[in-house]
């Protein structure tokens, strides 16, 4: 039985049981307008289309090579002027029911699969900040869909960390395939690696609620956002705190294939407060009744109070990166 959430005056101090101290009122804004949905879904349709004479090369070694991680492909990519794309051939997509990509079940699971990650890109590129000679992490980086994206965009160093080895042995050979050296490919676990550097923008579609420790890796990817962190994520649309935790299951397999923590607006927004992060440097978008909101922060404040030592002492070390290692 879950208690309730409330204030509970403790003579000279206050508890904040289950939801923040300061009832806040949720300032958001919509992820998308019906006038961008109609016209983003219509975008996307006519690349559907324009994939059935788009793509001519499958019999090119460079399709051979993609063809080795058929079912690997879990994001689109296209390589025009080699005349190729990872959903040339329907055994290479990774196909399931589509989530956040059918885009509110406007898409069916099979176009979502097909275009994938190109719904969720149609909301986030707007939201992003100015990337020209900036420098931008993306953990959860898949296929690499996003890093090459942002390469485009003008960033001046791009990384991407991948812990699955073939996801991230895709991306290299997408990288290669676009011509995209200098954007960095990492295969490691975010939440355990500590040679990541800080960069200007922190990016995360997805990902939070797939990690071991969710809330270790939103105070990670705090530290290492120097300016600016995105996390699109699923969320419970409530001030209350909550957070449960699915499982999915191959059937006939013994190991779960991925687990997926549902978190709370409100739990996110009070451990954002604890950590250093303000209401104010916070813009909520929500995607109206699908549980999914995106948070762009502002980092820029957290890391002055950090520095002044304005944070709660318990919280500082882990949150101004004293790790300690064995001696080995
Ligand atoms: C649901 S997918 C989202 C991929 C991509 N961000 C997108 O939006 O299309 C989550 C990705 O995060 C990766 N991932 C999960 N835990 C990770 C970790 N600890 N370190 C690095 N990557 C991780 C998974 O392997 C997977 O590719």
């Amino acid at each position: 039985m879950l208690r309730q959430p409330e204030l509970i005056d403790c003579g000279d101090y206050l508890v904040a049981q289950g939801r923040n101290l300061v009832e806040g009122s949720i300032s958001t804004q919509p992820l998308f307008t019906d006038e961008s949905l109609r016209d983003t879904i219509h975008e996307l349709r006519a690349m559907l289309e324009k994939d059935g004479h788009a793509w001519k090369n499958l019999e090119s070694p460079e399709a051979t090579r993609i063809h080795e991680f058929a079912g690997v492909w879990f994001q689109r990519l296209d390589f025009p002027a080699l005349g190729l794309s990872t959903v040339m051939d329907r055994r290479w997509p990774w196909f399931d029911e589509g989530g956040v990509n059918t885009l509110g079940r406007r898409l069916t699971s099979e176009e979502a699969c097909l275009l994938r990650p190109w719904p969720k890109w149609m909301y986030i590129r707007p939201l992003l900040p100015d990337l020209a000679g900036k420098s931008i992490l993306e953990v959860g980086s898949s296929n690499g869909f996003f890093p090459f994206q942002f390469a485009g965009l003008g960033a001046a160093q791009v990384t991407g960390l991948e812990i699955r080895k073939r996801r991230y042995e895709s991306s290299v050979l997408a990288r290669e395939l676009l011509g995209l050296e200098r954007v960095d490919l990492r295969h490691t676990d975010f939440l355990v690696d500590f040679t990541i550097p800080a960069h200007d923008v922190v990016f995360a579609s997805e990902v939070v609620n797939h990690l071991l420790c969710p809330m270790w890796g939103l105070a990670r990817m705090a530290t290492l956002a120097k300016e600016c962190l995105i996390v699109d994520t699923g969320v419970f649309e409530t001030q209350y705190h909550g957070m449960d935790l699915s499982t999915g299951w191959t059937k006939g397999e013994s190991l779960p294939r991925f687990l997926s923590y549902q978190i709370s607006d409100g739990l996110f927004r009070s451990f954002f407060d604890a950590i250093g992060i303000r209401p104010a440097d916070i813009e909520v978008f929500v995607e109206p009744n699908a549980m999914h909101y995106l948070y762009r922060i502002d980092t820029r404040q957290m890391h002055q109070r950090l520095a002044a030592g304005d944070i709660n002492e318990c919280l500082l070390p882990s949150l101004t990166m004293q790790f300690r290692f064995p001696s080995v």
